[in-house]
C-alpha cells in the first residue's frame, strides 16, 4: 500500500475460471495454435477434443504432441456436439469454416476477422444469419497487465484517461510467418490490429484516423514501419509510432505504452515483442492519484500463454451463461477492422500539401 492508498497487488489480473467447460475443436496446426492455444488450453485445464487441418501431416503431428484427435474432416470436427470451434486459421479461410460450423454454435476466430473490411463485414453476416455466438481473438485485452491496467484506470487512480502512446523500435522476425511475407497488408492488419483493438476497448471508437504505413528498402515485406494518430476530438491525444526495422542492438530498442490520465498515468512494456518468440518480462509501472512516484505492479503472468486463456474463459463462461459480455464479439470487432481499413485508407490518401512558396 502506497501513501496514496494504491495496492498494486489488488489489481485484478485474470478472468475468473468457468465452473462449466466445452471441449474444444481447433481448426488450423499452425505455429500459434502450438506455441499459444495449446499451452493456454493445458495450463487451464480447458479440454481439447481435437484439431483438424487439411495438411493431414501437420495436423496429425501437432495431434500427437498434445495428445488429441487429428479429425480427418471437417465434418468430423464440426460433429463434436456442444463444441467450442476454435479457429486458428489465416483469415481469408475463416468464412468457409464459419458456415460449415452447426447453427447457434459458439466460435472464436483468430484475428484478423478477414483480410479487408468487406471479408468483415462477410463473416459478420454468416455469424448473424448462423446465430452464431462468435468472439474474435483480441486476447492482448486479457494480458496480465492489460487487465491490471484496466482495473486501476477503472478504479479512478489515473484519473481521466487523456494520452496514449506506443512507441516500437524493434526488430521483428518477420521471417517466421511465411504467409506475411507475401501478403499485402501486414504491419497494421496483423501486427497493430492489437494495439488499435486496445485503444478502442480504452477510449471508444476515434472519429478517424491518420496513418501513413510503409515498408523498408531492406527487404520485401509490404509494411513494417507505421504511424498514426487517432483522432478523439480535443481532450484526448492518441499516437502510435512504430518502427519493425530497428535492427541495431537491444540497447535503444523499445516496445512500450504510456497511457496518461489527468491526475496519475502508467507506463507498460511489452516484452515479448522485444526476443520474439523467447521475450523479455512484461511490465506495469503505475503513478497513482495522489501518489509521488512510480509503483510497480507485480505481474501475475506473461502475454503469452496467460492472455489466451482469459480470452477463452470468457468464450466459455459466455457459452453457459456466466459472463454475460462475449469480449470482441464479431459485432464489436468489425469495428476494429474499420479502423484498420481507415488506417489504410488514409495512409493511401495524400497529406495535406504544404502551400506553394509566392
Ligand atoms: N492473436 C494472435 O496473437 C495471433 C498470433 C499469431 C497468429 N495469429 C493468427 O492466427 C492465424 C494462424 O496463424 P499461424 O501463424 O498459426 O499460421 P500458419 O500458417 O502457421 O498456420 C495456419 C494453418 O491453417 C491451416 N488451414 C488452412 N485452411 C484451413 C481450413 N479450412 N481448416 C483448417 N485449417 C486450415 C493451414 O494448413 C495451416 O496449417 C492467422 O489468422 C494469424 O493472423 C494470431
Amino acid at each position: 500500500m502506497t501513501e496514496a492508498g494504491f495496492d498494486p497487488a489488488s489489481l485484478v489480473q485474470s478472468w475468473p475460471k468457468p465452473s462449466k467447460l466445452r471441449p474444444i475443436v481447433t481448426f488450423g496446426a499452425g505455429s500459434i495454435v502450438g506455441d499459444a492455444h495449446f499451452p493456454a488450453y493445458r495450463k487451464a485445464g480447458f479440454p481439447v477434443a481435437g484439431l483438424y487441418d487439411p495438411d493431414q501431416a501437420k495436423a496429425q503431428a501437432l495431434a500427437e504432441k498434445w495428445g488429441v484427435t487429428a479429425f480427418r474432416s471437417i465434418e468430423d470436427a464440426t460433429a463434436v456436439s456442444g463444441a467450442i470451434f476454435d479457429l486458428a486459421t489465416p483469415p481469408g479461410r475463416h468464412a468457409e469454416i464459419l458456415k460449415a460450423l452447426p447453427e447457434g454454435s459458439v466460435a472464436l476466430i483468430q484475428k484478423p476477422m478477414g483480410n479487408y473490411l468487406g471479408e468483415a463485414s462477410e463473416i459478420l453476416e454468416i455469424c448473424r444469419s448462423r446465430q452464431l455466438k462468435a468472439a474474435v481473438n483480441f486476447q492482448l485485452r486479457f494480458a496480465p497487465m492489460m487487465l491490471a491496467l484496466k482495473d486501476a484506470i477503472a478504479k479512478g487512480w489515473l484519473g481521466e484517461v487523456v494520452d496514449f502512446d506506443a512507441w516500437l523500435a524493434l526488430a521483428t522476425p518477420w521471417q517466421l510467418w511465411e504467409f506475411l511475407l507475401k501478403a499485402p497488408r501486414v504491419e497494421i492488419a496483423m501486427h497493430s490490429i492489437h494495439y488499435l483493438d486496445l485503444v478502442r476497448q480504452l477510449l471508444g471508437d476515434p472519429k478517424g484516423v491518420h496513418a501513413k504505413t510503409l515498408g523498408h528498402p531492406n527487404h520485401t515485406v509490404a509494411q513494417t514501419r507505421t504511424s498514426a494518430i487517432l483522432d478523439y476530438g480535443d481532450t484526448v491525444r492518441c499516437a502510435l509510432s512504430i518502427n519493425h526495422d530497428h535492427k541495431f542492438g537491444r540497447r535503444h530498442q523499445a516496445c512500450e505504452f504510456r497511457i496518461c490520465g489527468t491526475e496519475g498515468a502508467a507506463y507498460l512494456k511489452l516484452g515479448l515483442n522485444l526476443d520474439y518468440p523467447r521475450g523479455e518480462p512484461d511490465i506495469l509501472e503505475i503513478h497513482p492519484k495522489g501518489g509521488s512516484d512510480w509503483i510497480a505492479v507485480p505481474l501475475a503472468g506473461e502475454w503469452f500463454p496467460d492472455a489466451f486463456v482469459g480470452r477463452m474463459a470468457n468464450v466459455q463462461r459466455f457459452a453457459s451463461g456466466e459472463d454475460t459480455e462475449l469480449i470482441s464479439s464479431v459485432e464489436d470487432a468489425w469495428h476494429t477492422m474499420a479502423l484498420v481499413e481507415a488506417a489504410y485508407k488514409s495512409s493511401a490518401a495524400p497529406a495535406m500539401p504544404l502551400a506553394e512558396k509566392p
